[in-house]
Order: C-alpha cells, then structure tokens, then sequence
C-alpha cells in the first residue's frame, strides 16, 4: 500500500501542467449541506462567470489536496476563458485518498465522500445559480475511482464526466482504502455484472446517465490497464453500447495514442507506454463536456480511419488452456490462454485487449 501511494506522489509533481489562474482558490464554510466524512469544499470563481454557469467538479489524487489539483491543472485557468465555476473538493482521508470503498459511499445519498461532493452541486445549483443541465466531474487517480463511483451513485447531477487512470465503479469496495486486487487488475466481470453493480448505486434509478470519458495508461502498474478494460465493459452495459467501438482514432490526442468511440455517450482513450502519470488532458475534457465548441479541437472530429477490428498482436504460449465467455484471451503483454470455449471467439477489442465474446 505504500509504495503505491509513494508512485501517486510522483503524480503530483510532474505529470500535472501549470495553472495560471488569474483568481485564487476559495473554501465555502458556510453550512452547504450534509457532510458525514468531512469532506473539504474549495471552488474557483472567474471573475467573468457565466449568468448560469456550467460547474466542473475536479477531484484530486491520492496524497493530492483542493490546492494541489487547483494549481496542477489548468481547470480554472480555462475557467477564466470559458466563465465556468470549478469545484475541488478536498478529501478527509489522511492519505489523501477518497473513500471510494465504502458502501456508504457507493450508494446515493448513503453518505461517505460522495454525499459531500453531491451536496458540493446541489448547493452551487442553489446558491450561484448554476445551470443543472452543465454539471461534470473529472479526476485523477484516486479522483479518477471517484468520477466511476459518482457516475453510479448519482447518475442524476452529472451530465458527463472525464476519468484519468480510475477503476470502475464498485470495484475498489471491500474493507480498506487501498483494494490490491482491484488496482492489480485482478477483478473481472461480465458486462452485466459490472453493469448491474454500477446501477445498484442509485437503485430504481431511471433517467439519464453520464456520458463518460475515460483515459488510461498501458503501462499503468499502480492501477493496471485492465481497469480500463473491466471500466470499458462496466460503461458500455449501462450505457447500452457493444463492446466493439464503432471508431478507432489513432493518434489521438497525443501521439501514440488511441482513441476507442463505443457511442455517443462514451469513449475510451488508450495511451501507449504511458504510467500511472497520465498527463490530464484538459481542452480535450472541455470539447467532451461541450464547453468548448467540438470543432476547435483534433479530439471530436470526424474520425478518418474506422477500424471495427483490430488484428490482435498476442505474444502468448497457453496453448492447452481455454478462456470462458468473457475473458481475456489476447492482446500485447498477454500471457494467458487465446482459445476460448465453445461456442465463443477471440475477438480483439484493441491491441492490448482481446476477449472471448
Ligand atoms: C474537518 O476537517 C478540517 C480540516 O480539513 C479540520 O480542521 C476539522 O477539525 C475537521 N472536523 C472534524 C469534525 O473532524
Ligand atoms: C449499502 O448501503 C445501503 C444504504 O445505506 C443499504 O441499503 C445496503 O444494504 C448496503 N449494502 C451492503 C452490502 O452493506
């Protein structure tokens, strides 16, 4: 557990670009709601702010703080551009770490972290007459866990969010802040399950879900790049897309790497060779949430190659061993078996990912 919180420092000093923000951050101490953890409420406000603002909620890393994500991204810097309010809250945990484990905080309005940062929104929709309609969330890491964990819990607040080297939602729960097997990338599910566990955080829940983003390093070895494969099949199950992208954009925003569009409403975005450091991505993240028109940036456009199937690279031995429906049967690093069971294929869902389906 150390170490890996000792990678998340490393985080924090160099993967994070400079904030050049012309206001300062502020901290809300008035009462703004039910907070259970005693979560901290810090919020940037450009002096130009928008009549009816968009929020974004930016949720920092493990050992991270309000300030660290404040000054370490450029959030509010573009706030001063675009007119939006950012929110960063600030977690209570020791280790700096959100309590992305606890059942409380799994589930709407069960308290833990989450009902903090809920009551963070629900305040700034009433108070400073934030539009409800423009709400979004990202973060990093821990803040990443966080992002999954709210678009479960409350599906209602955000329109869409934006996670940097995460797990899917529910699969850090268990007894203690740090979830080795989960970081490990050793929980696997189904689609379903990983599906059902997600909409288990507001049950009964029937309106719109987030729309989501998520960015992940292949070379991720404090929360391993089968998170984003587990987090891939979670998303495209409640958001009612195919585990096939319909578009493959290579390059994409940075080179060597690749964006996967499985619908509207979702993308995943693979970066080659990258660690647990994954450089946020912040005009991208704008474009996505539609504060900034799709066509000022590389991100949104049109793809130009749509390629349904890649040619799976497997570098694997295991020949005598068969993979279930579902599981992983190839991909660049893999080890593992590459048959699979009647009556079910290998088939490549990216270069490092291949799947009995
Ligand atoms: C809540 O957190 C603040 C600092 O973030 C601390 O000063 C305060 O004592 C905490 N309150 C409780 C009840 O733990
Ligand atoms: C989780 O919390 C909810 C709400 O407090 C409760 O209804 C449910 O039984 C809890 N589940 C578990 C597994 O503890």
């Amino acid at each position: 557990m150390f170490s890996s919180f000792s990678k998340l420092i490393v985080l924090a000093i160099s993967a994070l670009g400079a904030n050049a923000a012309a206001g300062t951050l502020q901290q809300q101490t008035d009462n703004w709601g039910s907070n259970p953890t005693n979560v901290s409420f810090y919020y940037y406000k450009p002096t130009n702010v928008g009549a009816s603002p968009a929020l974004i909620v930016a949720m920092h890393y493990c050992t991270g703080t309000a300030q660290a994500y404040f000054s370490g991204t450029q959030y509010a810097t573009l706030a001063d551009e675009h007119g939006y309010i950012v929110i960063y809250p600030s977690a209570p945990d020791s280790g700096g770490c959100w309590d992305v484990h606890t059942n409380a905080t799994l589930t709407h309005n069960g308290g833990g972290d989450s009902l903090a940062i809920a009551n963070m929104v629900r305040y700034a929709i009433g108070n400073w007459n934030v539009d409800s309609s423009r709400v979004f969330m990202t973060g990093t890491s821990s803040g990443a866990m966080m992002t999954n964990v709210l678009a479960g819990a409350y599906p209602d607040l955000f329109k869409a969010g934006a996670a940097f080297a995460g797990v899917p939602y529910g699969c850090f729960a268990g007894d203690g802040l740090w979830n080795s097997q989960c970081a490990e990338g050793e929980i696997t599910k189904t689609p379903q399950e990983w599906g059902d566990l997600a909409r288990s955080g507001y049950p009964g829940y029937t309106g719109a879900r987030p729309k989501l983003q998520l960015w992940h390093g292949t070379a991720d070895t404090t929360l391993y790049y089968n998170n984003f494969n587990e987090a891939i099949k979670q998303w495209t199950n409640v958001l009612g897309y195919t585990q096939t992208p319909v578009a493959t954009v290579e390059n994409s925003p940075l080179s060597g790497w690749t964006r996967y569009t499985y619908g509207p409403s979702f993308q995943a975005i693979s970066a080659e060779g990258v660690d647990h450091n994954i450089p946020v991505q912040e005009n991208d993240v704008l474009a996505w949430f539609g504060i900034t028109s799709a066509t000022t940036t590389a991100t949104t456009s049109i793809p130009s190659t749509i390629t349904a199937s890649v040619t799976a690279t497997s570098t694997t031995t295991n020949a005598g061993a068969t993979q279930a429906q579902w599981g992983q049967c190839g991909g660049i690093g893999w080890t593992g078996a590459t048959a699979c069971q009647s009556p079910y294929t290998c088939k490549s869902i990216n270069d490092y990912y291949s799947q009995c389906l």
